[in-house]
């Protein structure tokens, strides 16, 4: 399509009614002019087609793993490899892009949505999210990055007024979205509903324009999030290119008016539409529909992820994997009816489920199962059922307890009440685990749940996360050793919920969420506070153990344009085959700005036979130290020392180097009549402004007290200049204190 005369030929009317929905997942045809429309469907574990509009029955699909759990597997390839089928299942149903992955941050556990949500960190959920990006796009089938930004919480989230300083904001809330936009450029971003310091999402024209298009660069759609819009034409201005759902003629009506009345640039709705154009195009390029999927692999894919992405958080005396047990009692009602998905928008209409129960005799081979429900997923609680499954544990080699989280507790649409499981299930763990000395907890929840209560009873505890429908299997491939477990947290788990950063800022009140606790979210914050945790960020488990020597750093000294390139080997010590997480950290020794004590910069899966020894290697670049400072208005990195950390977790760091770098690309601190004496005194460039003043002024007063010298003149650093003018200055200016600051101000800016 020449996509110039296309647009030329729109009427201003075509021009509007393009920039809304036709139906809920449909954009408008321009049928005149040959322009399809454009078919969205809800993902992102799956491809959630809803061909009745709204309501009524989805079309099969495989539920995949959702993103807490892809987001534990650590492993960008195989995110990858479910983005290549999430894009074969849309081309088979004719959908052109899937809306996903969302990649906001997990500030508090509390958000119902965070099952959803990769991490709670932006390295590894920006990452996340370009894999799969890439994964689906390489199929020429679209993504819809969601939900931009700040979007941290269900409750109130259509209103919420999310106020976020400019730092934390782009070092930690944007950050994912940042790196997915640059290096995988999906097709379209989805804004989220809430508001940004005080202006709503689909209307903000700094998010939306200023950082997304215009720094980064960013070349497709901005959809808004179903029914985010509240003022059509100010959220074009903005920046907002498609409005869904549809359809709302008055959208477009308000649209052409605007035009019409000189209220709305026509050039803002051709950008729109140019863009909007430039998608169609490109998903016109392949073709969809009548290929099947190939169900069995897609099964068995996402079989492969769920184990990956398992966390054995425990395991006293290695009693797993299972081995030589002929009577297993297998408890919990999510042993027989998994529970492997969330509600909401994701929610995926399966093409089978895995029973946990039958997946687990079947690997179980003459070992004799038998089962109790133990709680029902309701909050009403049955001591009966308690007795029943304490019994059979009892009369059992080993108790296998399935517990899942349910949807009252967790949910798109509103949040957790709290961050624990049901009561009657805390207390069935632990009646079980008082008789039953090998019992082992296996969970279904996706987010971090509170364990205090009960964790010191089971023996072992493996977090199976909503795990996607092929889920039940991949549970008895980890709990028989056909999978070695290599899932690592990509979120702490806290001991308790006042514990966690957000906690006296959430939810706000009076509308308005107050991120108090700025950059210090999850790790960040645990390590920085010393706040101890239940399982640290990057903590999992393995039925190997794993050496790390021989850490490399490229340089001792180096320039930030030139970056690092640190490397590391990892040796399989143990007696079988495992895949190892390595996860690199850097800690600032000193900054001009509160910094957490470290912050994941790199990380890397690698699969070791027993006995095998494997090097990896990252690249650090200049952003790996740098922190967003908000003078500057961008990142920066400082001259200094940094230990670069090489650790199992965020807790357990197994090898570290020092390293010095020096910033040439930093710009030089703005210097204006606020700086402080301090802030001259340091900056050279400042310093030489003041200097010949200063020493006249020194040379003065040190007649009356011989203190005076230029070497010790620091304790006046608190002061601005003009107080130290004004103070000690009256001899020797020439002006008025604020004058004679603001001809030194005059000169320093002049000679660049
Ligand atoms: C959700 C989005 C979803 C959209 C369409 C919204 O309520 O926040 O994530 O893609 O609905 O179903």
């Amino acid at each position: 399509m020449d996509l110039k005369s296309l647009l030329e030929q729109m009427t201003l009317e075509e021009k509007a009614a393009l920039c809304t929905g036709l139906t809920p997942w449909d954009t408008v045809p321009v049928e005149r002019l040959g322009v399809p429309p454009i078919i969205m469907s809800d993902g992102p574990h799956g491809v959630r087609r809803v061909p009745g509009g709204f309501g009524g029955e989805t079309i099969p699909a495989t539920c995949f793993p959702t993103a807490s759990a892809l987001a534990s597997t650590w492993d960008v390839d195989l995110v990858r490899e479910l983005g290549e089928a999430l894009a074969d299942e849309c081309l088979s149903i004719g959908v052109d892009i899937v809306l996903g992955p969302g990649t906001n941050m997990k500030r508090t556990p509390l958000c119902g949505r965070n099952f959803e949500y990769f991490s709670e960190d932006p390295h590894l959920a920006g990452r996340m999210a370009a894999s799969l990006i890439n994964g689906v796009q390489s199929k020429g089938v679209g993504t819809s990055l969601k939900h931009f930004a700040a979007n941290n919480q269900e409750e109130q989230r259509f209103t919420i007024d999310a106020q976020i300083d400019e730092r934390t904001l782009h070092e930690l809330y944007l950050a994912a979205f940042e790196y997915a936009v640059k290096n995988a450029k999906p097709w379209t971003v989805m804004c989220a509903y809430n508001r940004l310091n005080g202006t709503y999402a689909s209307q903000h024209h700094y998010l939306l324009t200023d950082v997304l298009k215009d720094r980064w660069g960013f070349e497709g759609v901005v959809v808004s999030d179903w029914g985010a819009v509240h003022d059509r034409v100010e959220a074009l201005d903005a920046g907002l290119d498609l409005e869904m759902p549809g359809p709302q003629p008055h959208r477009t009506r308000a649209v052409v008016e605007a035009v019409r009345s000189g209220k709305l640039d026509e050039a803002a709705l051709d950008k729109a539409v140019m863009r909007l154009l430039s998608i169609i195009d490109k998903a016109q390029q392949t073709p969809k529909g009548g290929t099947p999927i190939d169900i069995d692999a897609h099964h068995a894919l996402a079989r492969r992820i769920a184990a990956d992405a398992m966390v054995l958080l425990k395991n006293e005396g290695g009693l797993l994997p299972l081995h030589d047990v002929s009577r297993i009692a297998v408890i919990g009602v999510a042993a027989k009816e998994p529970y492997f998905q969330g509600g909401g928008s994701s929610h995926i209409n399966p093409t089978r489920v895995d029973n946990p129960f039958d997946e687990l005799q079947k690997l179980a081979g003459d070992a004799a199962l038998a089962y109790a429900p133990g709680y029902t997923m309701d909050d009403a609680s049955d001591p009966a059922l308690i007795e029943e499954a304490v019994a059979l544990a009892r009369d059992a080699e080993i108790a296998l307890l399935y517990v899942a989280l349910p949807p009252l507790k967790e949910s798109e649409g509103y949040d957790r009440p709290d961050i624990d499981l049901m009561d009657h299930q805390v207390a069935l763990i632990q009646a079980v685990a008082a008789v039953q000395p090998k019992t082992v907890v296996i969970l279904n929840n996706g987010s971090a749940v509170a364990m205090k209560d009960w964790i010191d009873g089971p023996a072992a505890v493996l977090e199976a996360w909503m795990m996607g429908q092929a889920g039940g299997g991949a549970i008895a491939d980890v709990l028989f050793g056909k999978v070695n477990p290599s899932g690592h947290l990509a979120e702490t788990f806290p001991i308790k919920l006042s514990d966690t950063p957000a906690y006296i800022n959430y939810p706000g009140e009076l509308g308005k969420a107050r991120y108090g606790e700025g950059v210090f979210i999850g790790y960040r914050y645990y390590d920085t506070t010393q706040t101890p945790v239940q399982f640290p960020f990057g903590y999992g488990l393995s039925y190997t153990t794993f050496e790390y020597s021989n850490l490399r750093v490229s340089a001792e000294a180096f320039k930030d344009v030139d970056g690092l390139t640190v490397s590391v080997d990892v040796t399989n010590s143990g007696p079988v085959a495992g895949k190892a997480v390595v996860q690199l950290y850097v800690h600032d020794h000193e900054a001009s700005v509160a910094r957490p004590e470290k912050e994941l910069r790199a990380f890397g899966k690698v699969a070791l036979e027993p006995g095998e020894t494997k090097t990896v290697s990252f690249d650090l670049d200049a952003r790996a130290f740098a922190f967003y400072h908000a003078g500057h208005h961008d990142f920066v990195a400082e001259s200094g020392a940094f230990d670069i950390l090489i650790g199992a977790s965020s807790a357990d760091i197994r090898q570290s180097a020092t390293v010095t770098l020096d910033a040439t690309l930093t710009p030089p601190t703005p210097i204006t009549r606020d700086t402080l004496f301090r802030d001259w005194r340091h900056d050279p460039r400042a310093f030489a402004a003041i200097e010949p003043i200063l020493q006249k002024i020194v040379d003065a007063v040190s007649q009356i007290d011989p203190n005076w010298t230029m070497e010790n003149i620091g304790w006046a650093d608190e002061l601005l200049l003009e107080n130290v003018f004004g103070f000690w200055g009256a001899q020797v200016l020439d002006d008025t204190p604020e004058q004679t600051v603001k001809d030194v101000l005059a000169t320093l800016y002049s000679e660049e």
